[in-house]
């Protein structure tokens, strides 16, 4: 199945109001050059209403980098899905390693946040990945296998509308990146995985690597079989680089 290309760019916590427009302002002018791929660029959540505007008349769209999984109500300092979709998002980032590592977004609260995005019509990109003491004692598949279980259930109900990403928590803005065998090994075994559960939504599932990924070495990464893209941190940052990925990836 011919799965179209899909460059996500991950701001994390950087930036101004005024380096976000001027960022936004450049992918959005050109990204038109790409129209056989789908980009995305996930600001912090100040800055989704300026880079909304910015996008506004562009093909690039709008995600967020985590959301609540409770709809609205008395939750100090969460954003709700809704909320998210109200400002422009089409996207949004759940489960990341740094959420899980760093702000305890569990396994079940990965899956709840999820479900509320697609409540929202949103569609979650589900973060998953090993550490490298995980790599190195061999049980990468067995971690995968635990943070892909909430969405197999009930033959994959939770990933109709997903994407999933593949992160090795150890090539996370360390320069390091997953050789693109590496990443196809996975790949493949989280399409295997979903296949026992769904085959045809294995087929038509994008997964996306990221870590590290640069314009270097995209292209190399994007041409295995079942990389259908990125999400992209650190070189998301400059426009340059960001737009040369997407070159890689078109
Ligand atoms: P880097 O591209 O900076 O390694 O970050 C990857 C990432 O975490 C994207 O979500």
């Amino acid at each position: 199945m011919d799965r179209r290309p899909l460059v996500v760019g991950n701001w994390k916590m950087h930036g101004s109001i005024a380096s976000a427009r001027a960022l936004a302002r450049a992918v959005a002018s050109r990204g038109a050059a790409y129209p056989n791929i789908d980009i995305a660029i996930c600001p912090p959540f100040l800055h989704l209403g300026v880079v909304a505007h910015e996008l506004r008349s562009s093909r690039v769209e709008l995600g967020a980098q985590t959301l609540s999984e409770f709809e609205h109500g008395a939750y100090t300092g969460e954003i709700a899905a809704a909320m998210l979709s109200d400002i422009g998002c089409h996207w949004v980032i759940v489960g990341h390693s740094e959420r899980r590592a760093l702000f305890g977004d569990s396994i079940f609260a990965v899956a709840a946040k999820s479900e509320a995005a697609v409540a929202a019509g949103l569609t979650p990109i589900i973060c998953v990945g090993e550490t490298l003491v995980e790599r190195k004692n061999g049980t990468t598949n067995e971690l995968l296998l635990e943070q892909l279980r909430p969405f197999t259930e009930n033959g994959c109900v939770r990933l109709h509308k997903a994407v999933i990403a593949y992160e090795p928590v150890w090539a996370i803005g360390t320069g390091e990146t997953a050789s693109p065998n590496e990443a196809q090994e996975v790949h493949e075994f989280i399409r295997a995985t979903i296949a026992k559960h769904n085959a045809p939504l294995a087929d038509s599932i994008r997964l996306l690597y990221g870590g590290s990924v640069k314009p270097d070495n995209a292209a190399e990464l994007f041409a295995m079989s079942d990389v259908d893209g990125g999400l992209i941190g650190g070189a998301s940052l400059k426009a340059e680089d960001f737009m040369q990925i997407c070159g890689a990836a078109s």
